[in-house]
């Protein structure tokens, strides 16, 4: 199993081409099951979530072909997908499939809208808390669909002549469930109107997407969606925006170690509360034609508080990266979790490099210390594991951090990004 090892203590100097976002590539790959046209996807980043999900998407008959060419973008790569679903050929997303990864369960929506019934595995993923699927069942009834649960699968089924536009209010954001609505919404008889949506970027550029495709979705990025249903979509090529969760995570790298890098193709307006309090907390941040420039030239790191809660506010996917960075300020911090129940299990990692991080209920204290020493730690999810790479960049010493296949599901050529800025970051292979 790989691992990365760390000597930290460098500076980080250069630039860091930001990827295509993981989590808006994976409903727009998933749109691609409500057409029997080609949709294009540009700038999908290469990662092991997405390779999972065109396994998934092939299952159900989605014809894929991936640029051979590499699709140079300053220094980074992404890559063009397109993705054909002539006829659905299976309507079933299996447990050995959707257990691996949590989005996947959303092929309920398109497959619902455009076969009138899906039969889906409840999803796995992450471990960072009970994650349920109740939004999920009640927005699709709302439409009309008769939902049944039945040995661990889901079996949805539209009436007689599809969906139906509803009116649905969420009685909680979220983010999976929206993008699901809007897919079901988007081929339903009438008009939706969902209420309290998740406002995420990413469900933006989904709603962008599907009118690129033919559908009539107004008021994406607000809480009240509007989708007037169309009896059929077509093909069309999309750009994935970039990654801020990767945006947020390497300008808290840099925060930590100081230096003075320039995140290469991202925008600040799709992380404004986490950049502002990265600035809070000493470092520098400018939007420049290219991207976003972040310094620190020396200071201490400032303690800040933080809150997570549904976009515009600070993202759950940075709380733990957040809680690295704050291990090494000057005074006491508060982080509190509100999105996810059980999204601390980087805390007795962070504890093992010698942070000092106190638990209540929701809520961690971090008193900052003067230095973090290298050791041994274990990756437990996604965001936890590449918060251990960002504290072991400013750690003492040599950190190696274990089980590394989350780091894999989200962050793309993290060594190397992180290695044409100075750091010392190298992937072991046992
Ligand atoms: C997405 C992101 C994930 C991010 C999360 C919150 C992707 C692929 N993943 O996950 O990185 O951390 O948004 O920003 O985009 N919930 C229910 N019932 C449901 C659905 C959700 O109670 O039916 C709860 C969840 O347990 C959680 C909260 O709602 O407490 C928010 O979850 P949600 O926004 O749905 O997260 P995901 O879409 O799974």
């Amino acid at each position: 199993m790989d691992r990365i090892r760390i000597v930290g203590g460098n500076e980080l100097k250069g630039v860091i081409p930001i990827s295509g976002a993981k989590n808006a590539a994976l409903p727009l790959m998933i749109a691609s099951l409500l057409t029997s046209d080609t949709l294009t996807l540009e700038n999908v980043p290469h990662l092991a979530d997405v390779e999972q999900l065109i396994r998934i998407l092939g299952n159900h008959g989605v014809d894929i072909s991936v640029n051979g060419r590499r699709e140079k973008q300053g220094e980074g790569y992404s890559r063009t997908i397109h993705f054909t679903c002539r006829t659905i050929v299976d309507t079933t997303a299996p447990y050995e499939l959707v257990s691996k990864m949590r989005a996947s369960f959303w092929v309920i929506g398109p497959l619902l809208a455009r076969e009138g019934r899906a039969r889906v595995s409840l999803p796995g993923g992450c471990a960072i808390g009970t994650r349920p699927v109740d939004l999920f069942i009640e927005g699709l009834q709302a439409l009309g669909a008769t939902m049944e649960i039945d040995g661990g699968y889901i079996n949805a089924t539209a009436p007689k002549g599809g969906l139906i536009g509803a009116r649905y209010t969420f009685p909680k954001v979220s983010v999976g469930a929206t993008h699901v609505m809007l897919m079901a919404a988007a081929l339903a008889r009438g008009t939706t109107v969902i209420g309290n949506a998740a406002r995420e970027p990413e469900v933006v550029d989904l709603a962008e997407c599907l009118n690129a495709m033919g559908a009539r979705i107004q008021g994406a990025g607000t809480s009240t969606i509007t989708i007037e249903g169309v009896s059929a979509l077509s093909g069309a090529r999309h750009r994935v925006l970039p990654d801020r969760i990767e945006t947020g995570t390497y300008a808290m790298a840099v925060a930590m170690t100081g230096g003075d890098v320039t995140l290469e193709g991202t925008r600040a307006d799709l992380l404004e509360t986490a950049l502002e309090a990265i600035r809070r907390a000493g470092a520098e941040i400018t939007s420049t034609s290219t991207g976003i420039r972040v310094v620190r030239s020396g200071g201490l790191i400032k303690p800040v508080d933080v809150v997570t809660d549904p976009f515009p506010g600070f993202p759950t996917d940075l709380q733990a990266q957040f809680m690295a960075l704050m291990t090494r300020s000057s005074g006491v911090s508060h982080i509190t979790e509100t999105i996810f129940e059980n999204r601390f299990m980087h805390v007795q990692e962070l504890a093992r490099l010698g942070a000092k991080i106190s638990l209540s209920g929701q809520t961690a204290k971090i008193e900052g210390v003067q230095r973090l020493r290298g050791a041994p730690v274990m990756a437990t999810d996604l965001r936890a594991s590449v918060s251990l790479v960002i504290a072991g960049l400013a750690a003492e010493g040599e950190t190696m951090v274990n089980r590394v296949y989350h780091l894999d599901r989200g962050f793309e050529r993290l060594e190397e990004k992180l290695t044409r800025c100075g750091a010392t970051v190298e992937r072991v292979s046992d």
